[in-house]
C-alpha cells in the first residue's frame, strides 16, 4: 500500500496542488504508522482526525473557488466531496470498532488511495486547468 507525492498528481494550481501535497504526506504517514506495526490508538485517531478535518477545509477551499467563478461542474463535483467525506466518516467507525482490520486496510486503499489519485488526476485537474483560465489562485474571503 503507497501513495506519494508525484507531479502526475499536479493539476497546475497552486493552492489546490500544496493542499493535495499536504493530504497525501498525511496519508503516506497513516500507511506507514500502521506498517510500523506499533501504531498507539491515540496516534491513529490523530492522524485519522486530522485526514478528515483536512480534507473538510480543502474540499470547501476548493468549493468556494467554483461557486466564485460559476463552475458549471459545480454540482457534480460537490457530490463527489460529499461522498468521500462520508467514506473518511465510516473509515474512522470502522477503526473505532474493530481497530486495524483488513476491512480498515482494504478501505483505505479504496478510499484514500485509489479514489483520491483518481478525483485528484480527474475531476481536480479539470478544475484546476478552469480556475487557472479565471485566473484565480485563492478563495476570495
Ligand atoms: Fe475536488
Amino acid at each position: 500500500m503507497e501513495i506519494k507525492w508525484s507531479d502526475s498528481l499536479s493539476v497546475g494550481h497552486p493552492t489546490i496542488d500544496s493542499q493535495h501535497k499536504e493530504l497525501v504526506r498525511r496519508i503516506a504517514k497513516l500507511i506507514e504508522l500502521i506498517n510500523s506495526g506499533s501504531i498507539t490508538n491515540e496516534q491513529m485517531v490523530d492522524v485519522l482526525g486530522f485526514i478528515a478535518d483536512y480534507t473538510d477545509e480543502h474540499f470547501s477551499t476548493e468549493e468556494k473557488m467554483m461557486i466564485q467563478t460559476d463552475y458549471p461542474e459545480y454540482e457534480a463535483h460537490r457530490q463527489q466531496h460529499l461522498w468521500f467525506m462520508n467514506e473518511v466518516n465510516e473509515l474512522i467507525k470502522e477503526y473505532m470498532i474493530n481497530g486495524v482490520s483488513e476491512k480498515l486496510l482494504a478501505d483505505i486503499q479504496r478510499v484514500l488511495i485509489d479514489w483520491l489519485v483518481g478525483h485528484i488526476t480527474g475531476t481536480d485537474k479539470k478544475l484546476g486547468a478552469y480556475l487557472m483560465e479565471k485566473g484565480v489562485v485563492a478563495p476570495e474571503e
